[in-house]
């Protein structure tokens, strides 16, 4: 399939106002000439970013403020991003987590990480493939799934489900695509260093991030070449390799170790 040629089309980018969304959306603007849609729910992160994008970069850039976990908002993106027939892509990146005992995690926060990570995505996801997936349209989709939802995180349980149900459902879809000109891509990165990542229950694991410019750089190398499913990092790749050999009971027990000690050391402090 021909890679995608993104100068001067329209790329909506979920969850721009910070980390990974942030970085692809200033790496699509000044490596390939993109102009942006950018979404997420802080207005003055995303007007700040229209702003240096479209100075420093000399592209197009609209903010749409949406809570993504909202089923109105989710359309609203859409149909907004769609109004004027052009739109070439879409990275639906916008994610939340909780690290810590699934115990202590209340449940409106639960319906708050389902509701953004796989509820929107998938709202989303209908509306974009019904618009790219015809005859003539060539275009691009992209979930930012992550490694936890290949190999469950203990201590991040419900957001591993949560990505767990994004990677099946997004590589499951990929081979559902009939128009030969569009193409969906799972992308699943290990740890990268954002906000998402800053809180002290992290200190631990600072070690294993990527940082944040490479894990972009590589997430839209998956995107242009329309790839199946991408992992950032050729040893995560490696890793993903070994560990499928690996007893799943093993590798998650020995997860839980590392991540409870973790938490247990951020109590500490
Ligand atoms: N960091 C990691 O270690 C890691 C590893 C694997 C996968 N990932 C995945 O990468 C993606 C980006 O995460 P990140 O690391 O860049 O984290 P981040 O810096 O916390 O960024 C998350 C983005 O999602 C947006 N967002 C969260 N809830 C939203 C909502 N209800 N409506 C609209 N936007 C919302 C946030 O914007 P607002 O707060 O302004 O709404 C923010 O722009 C996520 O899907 C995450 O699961 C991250």
């Amino acid at each position: 399939m021909k890679k995608l040629a993104l100068a001067n089309k329209w790329i909506l980018v979920t969850g721009a106002s910070s980390g990974l969304g942030k970085e692809m959306a200033r790496q699509l603007a000044h490596n390939f000439k993109a102009n942006l849609i950018i979404a997420a729910r802080r207005a003055d992160k995303l007007n700040e970013l229209k702003t240096e994008l479209e100075s420093a970069a000399g592209v197009k850039v609209k903010v749409i403020v949406a809570d993504l976990s909202k089923t109105e908002d989710t359309d609203r993106l859409v149909a907004d991003s769609i109004a004027d027939g052009d739109l070439y892509g879409a990275i639906l990146n916008a994610g939340v987590t909780f690290f810590g005992r699934h115990s202590q995690l209340p449940w409106a926060d639960f319906e708050n990480i389902l509701n953004t990570n796989v509820k929107g995505v998938v709202r989303m996801t209908n509306a974009l493939v019904s618009y790219f997936d015809k005859p003539g349209t060539e275009g691009a989709l992209m979930l930012v799934s992550s490694m936890a939802g290949y190999f469950p995180v203990p201590y991040q349980a419900a957001y591993s489900g949560s990505k767990a149900f994004i990677t099946a459902f997004g590589s499951a879809l990929h081979y559902e695509v009939k128009n030969p000109t569009f193409s969906i891509t799972v992308f699943a990165p290990g740890g990268i260093a954002t906000e998402m990542t800053e809180g002290k229950s992290f200190n631990d694991l600072k070690g294993w991030l990527m940082p944040v410019k490479q894990a972009a750089k590589e997430a839209i190398h998956a995107f242009v070449a329309r790839k199946f499913n991408y992992m950032p990092g050729l040893m995560n790749r490696i890793g993903a390799v070994f560990m499928n050999f690996l007893p799943k009971s093993f590798l998650t027990g020995n997860m839980a170790r590392v991540y409870a000690k973790a938490l247990l050391n951020a109590e500490k402090e």
